[in-house]
């Protein structure tokens, strides 16, 4: 069975390109007992995959050049030769970007598309989600009446993280790219206030009058002068989690975040990086929780859903330039 598959054609330098990505035809073999034929649905693209572009070691193996790109992938089994799964049933698993694929069935999970999206799995139900929810209830952990920052407010983790604030009874702040992101986080994700930092002249000075008695929680998705203005307006004891530097991610060289550093020390601030793999343990109680929540009309969610699988990784390039709501997906016919 001929297919088509993106590869990864060269390592970026900086800002990733369409270059770096190359359409090619491949043919499939035949399934094997314990296999099953996919055809993806929804395709997940995250920042995270930039990081797979470098051939440096890191806690997510690199691409390697000439092969296919690998990620989160909602799909429908269109033929099993395992007990586990028939053909109709939709699956997640880590896929490549093929237009059909062949995967061993103990891969895969089985997931229910009846009562939300089929991206949703790959967004607040999904890695997303996950991340946000150990990000804010095991490291951050707010309490009622505290104050909570979060950058990168309006994706795929940034909405969940600032909604599970709101649940614990925190005040919450978003910072965003456009004013559009700002007013859906206020009127549709019921956050407090969202500041636009592409818009502000100084963000730690408008931060300053939103937060007069200090910030006590900052979630960090994006570093660089961002991080720098809430850190500047953290109160004593405040935590941070270190979910993620995308400011940073396609610079060659990282910006020193020594300046940083003296603030947390004199203010006592906790500061802990994570990597939500290493919470797996965690995993069945978030979905559990998120479900529940999202049953409850207490969380709401949203995708920016790009058709087409020739189209993933324009999709992909459009998450450094805040081409997304929520969680950034791309759909297949
Ligand atoms: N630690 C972990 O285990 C873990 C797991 C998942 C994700 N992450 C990290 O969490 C962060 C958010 O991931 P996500 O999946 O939710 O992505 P996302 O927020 O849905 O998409 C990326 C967003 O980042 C913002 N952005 C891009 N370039 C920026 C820049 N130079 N400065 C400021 N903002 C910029 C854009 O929004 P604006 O329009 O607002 O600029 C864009 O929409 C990423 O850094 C990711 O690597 C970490």
């Amino acid at each position: 069975m001929e297919i088509s598959q993106f590869v990864l054609a060269s390592r970026p330098l900086g800002i990733p390109s369409i270059s770096n990505f190359r359409l090619e035809k491949t043919v499939l073999n035949d399934l094997n007992d314990g296999e099953v034929l996919l055809k993806p649905w929804y395709i997940s693209v995250d920042p995270y995959m930039r990081g797979r572009m470098n051939s440096v070691k890191s806690y997510a193996a690199s691409f390697e050049v000439d092969k296919p790109i690998k990620g989160a992938i909602v799909a429908r089994i269109i033929e099993s030769k395992s007990n586990s799964f028939s053909s109709g049933d939709i699956v997640v698993g880590t896929l490549p970007w093929a237009t059909y694929s062949i995967e061993k069935a103990e891969t895969l999970r089985k997931v229910d598309t009846e009562k939300v999206s089929p991206g949703f799995y790959l967004g607040i139900l999904g890695m997303p989600g996950f991340t946000a929810y150990v990000g804010m209830m095991d490291i951050c952990k707010p309490v009622k009446g505290e104050t909570v920052v979060i950058s990168g407010a309006a994706g795929a983790v940034g909405i969940v993280a600032g909604q599970i604030a709101k649940i614990q009874g925190a005040r919450v702040i978003g910072i965003a790219g456009s004013d559009e992101k700002c007013r859906s986080l206020k009127e549709q994700f019921g956050f407090n206030e969202a500041l636009n930092y592409n818009a502000s002249k100084s963000l730690r000075k408008e931060l300053a009058i939103l937060c007069p008695e200090g910030v006590n929680v900052y979630f960090d998705n994006v570093g660089g002068e961002i991080t720098g203005a809430v850190v500047a307006n953290l109160d004593f004891h405040a935590r941070i989690a270190l979910c993620g530097q995308i400011s940073q991610y396609n610079n060659s060289k990282p910006a020193l975040e020594y300046t940083i550093l003296p603030h947390l020390l004199t203010r006592s601030v906790m500061l802990q990086g994570f990597i939500v793999s290493n919470y797996s343990h965690r995993f069945s109680e978030a979905l559990a929780q998120l479900t529940k929540w999202l049953n409850e009309g207490k969380l709401k969610y949203t995708e920016t859903i790009v058709e087409g699988f020739d189209n993933l990784p324009e999709a992909f390039l459009g998450l450094f330039s805040g081409k997304n709501l929520g969680k950034m997906v791309v759909k297949v016919n």
